[in-house]
């Protein structure tokens, strides 16, 4: 194993990962804790485990998946071509909360790559996850283990919330400790590409590879639903709004009846207002991305249809929290009433697309 951080599985879940290393043997599915979000896995070269993934989920078969690998040694099996600046990443980040686009080696099946000829590759710094994937013996196709287009699950009971018993065992590893999803970058061209914004900060990667990075669009070719304007949502509608005006919002829509939500940023002061469910984003960006998913979670339990929020700068881990929050914001089908006044923008996430 060569988990970076030596944190230990506990004793007592050695079973359980041995089960869950048959369960995929047999073509089951398995949720399992990545240092990043909880990921649903299936064996990447079983065809029909990974196209129950699509159907548990309920997402479009032609949005491929990651391939999580036990070690970065296995790179040169999943992927045809490996690109010095690619091997500097891996070499750099892995394991950890960074996936690799690369041209797929004829091992991994169309279904898990939506029929395109590239393979987003990573080995997730879990010590359970490395545990199963080496239990195991091959590579994990894993989606983040939600229904398609809502919040990824950052502790296993929102696995189950989510997903309940169409899951064959979910192993509990706790919190995930970065709770925001892995960063992808395109290295199948010359010039990297950051597609999403993750838990490794652009500065890093630039700094590792002695360049500078592109953002932004993608190629035709490269299909990224966490790209989508709204995604990454919670049930309650996420409008953006300047920090400022974020307790005349609330005023605003609560006056109207509206059961309002405000994630409130470090520093702006604390208000109350009678109706409002206030929560606080934590002052560091480190934890303000491990509890944003179940902040947002817990909008939903307290019943908020609207939840007005200022993203962080986007310094380190702050580009990847603002573009989440951005997407929650994007437009769904149903149009609502719900546009603040003074919004920044209500649907940046739109013109964000393929970060
Ligand atoms: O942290 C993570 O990345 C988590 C954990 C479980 O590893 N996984 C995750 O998977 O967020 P998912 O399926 O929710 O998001 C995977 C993203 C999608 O936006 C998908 O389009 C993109 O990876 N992706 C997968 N294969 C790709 C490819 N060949 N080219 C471009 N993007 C790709
Ligand atoms: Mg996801």
């Amino acid at each position: 194993m060569t988990a970076k951080k030596s944190r230990s599985v506990r004793p007592a879940l050695i079973a359980d990962i041995d089960q869950a290393a048959q369960i995929l043997r047999a073509g089951g599915l398995v949720a399992f804790p990545t240092e990043t979000v909880y990921g649903l896995g299936a064996d990447a070269e079983n065809r029909e485990a990974v196209e129950r993934i699509f159907a548990v989920k309920g997402r479009p078969i032609t949005h491929p998946l990651i391939v999580h690998l036990g070690s970065a040694s296995d790179l040169p099996m999943w992927a045809a071509e490996v690109p010095l600046a690619a091997k500097v990443l891996a070499e750099r980040f892995w394991p950890g909360p960074l996936t690799l686009v690369l041209r797929r080696s004829h091992r991994v099946p169309l279904t898990v790559t939506g029929g395109l000829e590239t393979v987003a590759l990573r080995v997730p710094a879990h010590p359970m996850a490395l545990a199963l994937l080496h239990a195991f013996g091959g590579a994990l196709a894993a989606p983040s283990a939600n229904r398609f287009g809502s919040v990824s699950p950052t502790v296993a009971a929102h696995v189950r919330e989510d997903l309940g018993s169409n899951v064959d065992l979910i192993l509990d590893g706790g919190l995930c400790s970065v709770g925001i999803e892995s960063t992808i970058v395109d290295a199948t061209n010359a010039e990297l590409r950051i597609l999403r914004p993750g838990g490794v900060a652009r500065a890093d990667l630039e700094h590792a590879l002695g360049t500078t990075l592109e953002a932004g669009t993608t190629t035709a070719l490269v299909r990224v639903p966490g790209s989508l304007p709204s995604h990454y949502a919670p049930r309650a509608r996420v409008v953006v709004v300047d920090r400022l005006t974020l307790a005349d919002e609330a005023q605003r829509h609560a006056s109207r009846g509206r059961q309002v939500g405000v994630l409130l940023p470090d520093d702006v002061h604390p208000f109350s207002i009678a109706g409002v469910t206030v929560l606080h984003a934590p002052r560091s960006t480190k934890d303000y991305a491990r509890t944003l998913y179940a902040l947002l979670r817990e909008f939903d339990r307290c019943g908020c249809e609207l939840v007005l929020a200022s993203p962080p700068p986007e310094a380190g881990l702050g580009a990847a929290i603002a573009d989440r929050l951005r997407r929650a914001a994007g437009p769904r089908e149903h149009t609502s009433d719900f546009r603040p006044s003074s919004a920044t923008s209500a649907t940046s996430g739109a013109s964000n697309d393929g970060v």
